[in-house]
């Protein structure tokens, strides 16, 4: 099938590692799955997680387009602004952060690294938010009055653009199962802007491969992420592939595991996350890869997936997110 790859700069630290995950904890029960880990946590210590994959490809179109500033936006702890801003102070770029929110009193976690690194910061209500598209539009004609020229990257990175970052991760996947003479029934993601499971899944289409990619949604609904990660995925077909075949029903998405609210965290998914540290030395954030594994935990529990399955578990990163919220691990009783 023909593809047209756009610019790419890498980045990232790639490939990273596919590793076991030995044995679950052991208050989960006996599962009969293999279950392996995707580091994407290590793709770089300030970068770390899936978005500078995607930040690959909106760095060379910036390039190409002359720009010196990111527009980008999301929540106070967004994994995707920091990276957005650490990568634009190590290349001479300035970045200009929306973040949905209040100013918190003390900066801690993603939001210290963005004030640390000098991104200029405006926090937007969760009204306002429903329309940050235009709202970033109309940051980046003030700042092009300011004589800048700016490039607006979407909320998580996501776009069809963006998708190139994890076609490009599958792509990587493949050739190290090939190595390892290794099969994989399953990937699982957390979805939280829709870009990474849209990436995988273009890439599993793109290659003719059964593995099913299996999103587990962190905020809003299964639906609105199937219709949104079309809309990508339609996109990307007109752009870059015109070849490709993807309908609404290749898109497994799987709600019920949003809990209290985005980045909100229950006691028993902060109590998944601290005995997984403690007995495995696998280190989850609440906000994205926590959810997913405790979602995913949960389907292998009920049976939901074959028996024997092998699956492969998409650690996205995120730990920044996991620094402000030591208070909740000590109420908790769980440190
Ligand atoms: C650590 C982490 N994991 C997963 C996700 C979800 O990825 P996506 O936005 O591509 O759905 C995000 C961002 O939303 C993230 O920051």
């Amino acid at each position: 099938m023909e593809i047209n790859q756009p610019p790419r700069i890498k980045i990232a630290f790639t490939p990273t590692p596919i590793e076991r995950l030995e044995h679950l904890p052991s208050d989960t029960g006996e599962y009969e799955y293999e279950i392996y880990i995707k580091h994407d946590d290590y793709t770089g210590s300030t970068l770390q997680g899936n978005k500078v994959r995607k930040l690959e490809f909106f760095l060379a179109q910036s390039k190409t387009e002359g720009a010196d500033t990111w527009i980008t936006c999301g929540g106070l702890q967004s994994n995707h602004c920091r990276a957005v801003a650490c990568l634009a102070s190590m290349i001479g770029m300035k970045s200009y952060l929306m973040l949905r929110g209040s100013k918190p009193q003390v900066p801690q976690g993603n939001y210290l690294l963005d004030k640390l690194v000098g991104a200029e910061i405006e926090f937007v209500t969760a009204t306002d938010y429903f329309r940050i598209d235009e709202l970033m539009r109309d940051r980046a004609d003030q700042l092009i009055s300011r004589g800048l020229t700016p490039h607006i990257i979407p909320e998580g990175g996501s776009n069809a653009l963006g998708l190139w970052g994890y076609f490009e991760c599958y792509r990587e996947i493949r050739q190290q199962l090939d190595q390892k003479g290794l099969s994989i029934d399953y990937i699982f993601t957390a979805t939280g802007s829709g870009g990474t499971f849209g990436g995988l899944l273009v890439g599993a289409k793109f290659f003719g491969d059964k593995t099913k990619i299996i999103g587990i949604n962190v905020c809003c609904t299964s639906d609105h992420f199937v219709e949104r990660v079309y809309q990508y995925c339609q996109e990307f077909k007109e752009r870059y592939c015109p070849g490709l075949v993807i309908r609404r029903s290749d898109l497994e998405l799987i709600d019920g595991y949003v809990g209290d609210g985005y980045a909100l965290s229950r006691k028993e998914e902060l109590k998944m996350i601290s005995t997984l540290a403690r007995e495995c030395g696998l280190i989850l954030d609440p906000v994205y890869t926590g959810k997913a594994f405790y979602g995913m935990l949960d389907l292998l529990r009920k049976q939901m997936i074959p028996v024997g399955s092998k699956i492969l578990f998409m650690h996205t990163g995120g730990l920044w997110g996991l620094m402000p919220i030591g208070e909740r691990f000590v109420d908790s009783n769980l440190i």
